[in-house]
């Protein structure tokens, strides 16, 4: 596909929630960790993409603090593919100038993964063509109340007045504190959910949903789905330009 006109564009935050693996293997006959897998590569696709769209920042949603409910079975597969994720793309990621962060509370991952999480955040922190940022063990109530809880705590230590805390402060104190806000939600595989997805920053972004499931998501298809964004007015909360 040929590259955007990206100059009215920038910066561009695009956040996706994948949905739909697990349909997209049922409906072949086979197991869910294979929708995952075929997953995993639509994410391979769709980050390499990303810069010729204009697209400067990418979320994705990869766990979810309500995931844990699933198969114990499904629960380590999709652990053993995040770690075979980081291993294998980080040199590619660093070459092709990504910068990979993590979001949500990571503590309950397992120490090996956290430490693969680390590494490839250090890794890659000098780049910056591309922000990706995935979501693992990620919801928007716990990430907004483990930011009230920093922001109590410093006030229980004397370093901030309550009559400080405004926006500014609590957004301060949001795993995504060093990100802009997202532009642009999609969510694919037809539910038209929020699900918990970055509760406090798409206070004013965009939203599409697809009936595509997400291993057959193309760049092509995201692509169209930037067309039509660019035709949106976006008016947070103004009334529309003459
Ligand atoms: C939702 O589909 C998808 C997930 C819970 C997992 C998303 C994970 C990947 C795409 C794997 C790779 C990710 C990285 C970062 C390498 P679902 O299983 O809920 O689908 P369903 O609604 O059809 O059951």
């Amino acid at each position: 596909m040929a590259p955007r006109d990206t100059t009215n564009l920038f910066p561009l935050h695009v956040a996706i929630i994948m949905d739909g693996n697990g349909r997209w293997a049922v409906n072949r006959g086979w197991p869910r960790l294979a929708g995952h897998r075929r997953g995993a590569e639509r994410v391979r696709e769709i980050v390499q993409a990303c810069p010729r769209l204009g697209i400067t920042h990418l979320t994705i949603y990869a766990f979810s603090t309500e995931n844990w409910k699933r198969s114990t079975e499904e629960v380590l597969g999709l652990m053993s593919l995040f770690r075979r994720y980081i291993q294998r793309e980080a040199d590619r990621l660093r070459a092709e100038g990504v910068r990979l962060r993590f979001i949500g509370d990571r503590t309950r991952l397992e120490p090996r993964l956290q430490r693969l999480m680390s590494g490839i955040e250090k890794l890659t922190e000098g780049n910056d063509r591309l922000h990706l940022t995935v979501a693992i063990n990620y919801g928007g109530r716990n990430e907004i109340t483990r930011a009230v809880r920093r922001v109590a705590r410093a006030v229980a230590r004397g370093d901030l007045r309550p009559e400080e805390v405004d926006e500014e402060v609590l957004a301060g104190r949001l795993d995504t504190h060093d990100l802009p806000d997202p532009d642009l939600v999609i969510r694919t595989s037809g539910e038209t959910r929020v699900s918990n997805y970055l509760l406090w920053q798409a206070a004013y972004a965009e939203f599409e949903f697809t009936p595509t499931h997400w291993p057959d998501f193309t760049s092509d298809e995201l692509g169209e789905i930037l067309d039509r964004f660019a035709r949106r007015e976006r008016r947070f909360g103004a009334v529309a330009a003459p």
